[in-house]
This record gives C-alpha cells, sequence and structure tokens, in this order.
C-alpha cells in the first residue's frame, strides 16, 4: 500500500510562503446528494478533489443520475432527472458513510430509499438513529433487513415538529433534505449549527425550498411541490484551513492561508492566539505568524459548532506535544477519537488518554517514525507531529488522509515540506492493493 514519507534532518521543517483552501468535503458532500431532489440539472463550483467526492459521484451515478467530474476546473455536473434505483449498495456505503446523507433526497424524490448500514468507524460507532427518528417523524416507514435500513413513505412525507437529542451534522441534513418537498410545515430543534448546514440550506434554497433558520439551533420549513436546478459555489473547508494553520503553528514558521473563511475558525483563532501565536486577518486570507518567543500550551474541550471543532482535535494534540508545559484535551462529541495518541506517542510525545480526556506533557523533542494513519484527522495530526520531528517519519494507510485532504503533498511541497508518497507494495501486489483501496468512511 502507498506510504507518506517526511524527511526532516533539521527536527523542524520551516514552512514559508502561502497554501490556498480548497472547497469544503464536509459541505459538497451534502450538496451533491442534494442533487437528486430535482429533475433538473445543477453544477457545483469550488469541488475538492478528493476521493470521498468520487465515491460519491460513484453512488449518484449507481442511483441514475448523469455526473460529469471536471477536475481541471474543480467543477461537477449533475441531472437526476432520471432516477433509476432507490439503494445504496454496501460496498460503496463501507467507503464512505457519507453515503447515508441520499437517504433523505431518495426519500423526499422516490418516497423510498434502502441504504447498507454503514457501521461504525475508528473514531465512534456512528449510529445513525437520529436520520431515522427525523424520517419517521415526517411520516416514513422504516425497517432493518439484511444489514440495509429500508424507509419508504408511499403516500409522501408530510412536515413535523423534530427535536434531536443531539446536533448531530449528518441527521440535520438528511432531515432537512426530506423535509423540503414534504406537505406542510417542518420546525427542526436542536439542531447542528455548522457553516455545511448553512451552505446546504442556501444551496437548497436557490433550488427553491423555503428553510429559514440555518447556522441556528432551530431551522423551519415550509415545504415545496418542487425543486429546480441551479448552480453553486461551495464554502472553503475550514477543517483544512485549521490544519494548514496548525501546521505553521507546529513548525513555528509564518505561512499566510488563502481562500478561508476567519468566522469558520473563530474557536482556533482564539486558541492560537492563547498560545502566543500572532493570526492576522487579511480579507479571506489568514497569516499565522507561530515565529516569536515561546508558545505556551493551552487546553480544549471539543463542541457542536461554535464550539472548537472535533475535527481539528488530532491535530491540535499534535502541535500541544511540541509546546513545553502540561495541557489537557476533552473529547465530547466522538467516543473514542484518541487512536492517533499512540502514534504520536511513538513520535516521542508524551500523551496520556483516558476516557475522553487526554493530557500531554509538551515540549519533548520528536523523532521520525513508522506510523500508522488510523482515520483522515489522526493522518494529518501525524503528518503535523511529522513536520516537527528529526528524521524520517512513514505514514502508512494514507488513504484515509487522501480522503478529506486535496494536493496534499503539492501544498505541503509548496510550503517547504519534503514529503514523498510511495507505493512499497511488491510489484506483483500493486494491482491487488489498489482494488484493495477501501477503507471506512467517516
Ligand atoms: C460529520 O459527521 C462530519 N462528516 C464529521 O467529519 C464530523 O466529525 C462530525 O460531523 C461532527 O462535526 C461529514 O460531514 C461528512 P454527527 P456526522 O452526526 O454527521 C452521534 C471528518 O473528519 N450521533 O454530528 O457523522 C455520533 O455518534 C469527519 O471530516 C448519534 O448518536 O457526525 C457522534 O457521537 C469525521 N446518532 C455525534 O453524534 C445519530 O443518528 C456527532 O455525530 C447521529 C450521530
Amino acid at each position: 500500500m502507498a506510504k507518506f514519507y517526511i524527511n526532516n534532518k533539521s527536527g523542524r521543517c520551516a514552512l514559508s510562503g502561502q497554501v490556498e483552501i480548497s472547497g469544503s468535503k464536509n459541505a459538497v458532500l451534502p450538496i451533491l446528494a442534494a442533487a437528486l431532489l430535482t429533475d433538473e440539472g445543477c453544477e457545483i463550483l469550488d469541488v475538492p478533489a478528493l476521493r470521498d467526492v468520487e465515491v460519491m459521484c460513484m453512488l449518484l451515478r449507481s442511483m441514475g443520475a448523469k455526473v460529469k467530474e471536471h477536475y481541471i476546473i474543480n467543477s461537477v455536473e449533475l441531472d437526476a432527472s432520471d432516477i433509476t434505483s432507490a439503494e445504496a449498495p454496501y460496498g460503496l456505503v463501507k467507503k464512505m458513510r457519507a453515503s447515508i446523507l441520499a437517504m433523505g433526497p431518495l426519500l423526499a424524490r422516490t418516497g423510498k430509499a434502502r441504504i447498507a448500514l454503514p457501521g461504525g468507524c475508528a473514531i465512534g460507532a456512528r449510529p445513525i438513529n437520529l436520520h431515522l427518528k427525523g424520517f419517521r417523524a415526517l411520516g416514513a416507514k422504516i425497517k432493518e433487513s439484511g444489514g440495509f435500513i429500508e424507509a419508504t413513505a408511499a403516500s409522501g412525507l408530510s412536515g413535523a415538529n423534530i427535536y434531536l437529542d443531539f446536533p448531530s451534522v449528518g441527521a440535520t441534513e438528511n432531515i432537512i433534505m426530506a423535509a423540503v418537498m414534504a406537505k406542510g410545515p417542518t420546525v427542526l430543534e436542536n439542531v447542528a449549527e455548522e457553516p455545511e448546514i448553512v451552505d446546504l440550506a442556501n444551496f437548497l434554497n436557490k433550488m427553491g425550498a423555503r428553510i429559514k433558520g440555518a447556522g441556528t439551533d432551530t431551522i423551519k420549513i415550509e415545504g415545496v411541490e418542487r425543486l429546480r436546478g441551479t448552480k453553486h459555489t461551495v464554502i472553503p473547508d475550514r477543517i483544512e484551513t485549521g490544519t494548514y494553520m496548525l501546521a505553521a503553528a507546529i513548525t513555528r514558521s509564518k505561512v499566510e492561508i488563502k481562500n478561508t473563511v476567519p468566522d469558520h475558525v473563530r474557536p482556533l483563532i482564539a486558541k492560537l492566539k492563547e498560545c502566543g501565536v500572532g493570526i492576522e486577518e487579511v480579507d479571506d486570507s489568514l497569516i499565522v505568524d507561530a515565529t516569536k518567543g515561546p508558545l505556551i500550551p493551552a487546553d480544549i474541550k471539543t463542541l457542536p459548532y461554535p464550539g472548537f471543532p472535533t475535527d481539528l482535535q488530532p491535530q491540535f494534540m499534535a502541535f500541544l506535544s511540541t509546546v513545553k508545559g502540561d495541557s489537557a484535551v476533552i473529547e465530547t462529541v466522538f467516543e473514542k477519537r484518541y487512536r492517533h495518541v499512540g502514534e504520536l506517542n511513538r513520535m516521542g510525545a508524551s500523551i496520556k488518554a483516558e476516557g475522553n480526556v487526554a493530557t500531554i506533557d509538551g515540549g519533548k523533542r520528536l523523532h521520525g517514525a513508522q506510523v500508522l494513519a488510523t482515520d483522515l484527522r489522526a493522518g494529518a495530526a501525524l503528518t503535523l507531529a511529522a513536520l516537527a520531528a528529526k528524521g524520517r517519519t512513514e505514514i502508512s494507510e494514507i488513504y484515509h488522509i487522501e480522503r478529506g485532504y486535496s494536493d496534499y503533498i503539492k501544498k505541503l511541497r509548496k510550503l517547504g515540506v519534503d514529503i514523498v508518497k510511495a507505493d512499497d507494495t511488491p510489484l506483483a501486489g500493486r494491482g491487488a492493493a489498489a482494488a484493495a483501496y477501501g477503507g471506512e468512511g467517516l
């Protein structure tokens, strides 16, 4: 299988220059699924070149949609005028759990959906009970059989009042997409407020939906008869933004990050400033300057938006392991998002995780090692640690990382990182390894 090799002779890879952020993975996936809601064409711009986007396009094609990916100009054209299947097969759901986001649109458009149960993943059990609670409230009949969830709404969906026990991002997105053409009004309470929800609602409203309150904890939807095609530009990826901000911080460098929405990374800006990192906002750029003075550690607790994002927890932990002093991380969103701790400790970090609390004895000199990317953001954290680790680091299972970071090697090299992707599979096995590509979607 392919690996990343990062060479770092000095023990701190000095970064410089600029990096351009791509469109948001977690915004584009529900938006692509939402194109199923109309029989007219849609064009999505600023689509990141990611494996997850490819898998979502494969899924939509398997349902009968015509999908044209133009990676040179980062756009995707979709035409779901003819839906021939309302099923998401296990083979695709296994590759990407966000396939579940097709369920709401299929129910709304065809009155039925049959989705392979996504199952758990490296960071948690990832149940879908809240998605199903919403669909039932809208009038769908749900049954589980043979590892599939089957939902039917023979007489269509009707608006309802739905309270989410937890502000789940996916459940909020799925229920919005199911409710936009339901008969009558829907009120969703205690919903997720992430920017990706707002981007989805903006896309749907351009299609003719009537959604109010996206970005707050209560969303009101007036069902409409039909939706029309539209064109939409995806918001920049706030987690990619945060990852490169932390690359500058962990290497004590000064880097300009372009095409960002500073408001979407407020918690990280605040935390890095608390640690002594300088951050300047200039239009849609963030200039991160970690070259001045010793940094100090800061504790973090992950929370649903607008709290500190769980998707930046592993990367921030890698940064804390290089800052002298004690710090703590509390993970409240996923129940086992600490598999990067053991890998970081193999690089010389001193981190103890007990339950959902990790304590970091920061400031140890990190050294290169052979490490394993256990999931997307853990893999990003190991890359950051390698930038501050003397010697060579070999990261395996990098398909996780390539699911969520576009042009990863190109962007890192442009900043000054000596990184190589090599496939050390014996030639005979190379084809098998490629075919075996899969991994779990998060
Ligand atoms: C989205 O996952 C993101 N993925 C995740 O990003 C992100 O970590 C997560 O939101 C939280 O911000 C995409 O948008 C494709 P949730 P999602 O439903 O929707 C529990 C990345 O690295 N829950 O908000 O699956 C669940 O177990 C990925 O880009 C239920 O209990 O997250 C978890 O503990 C990782 N029942 C918590 O809610 C449900 O029905 C948050 O999950 C649904 C969720």
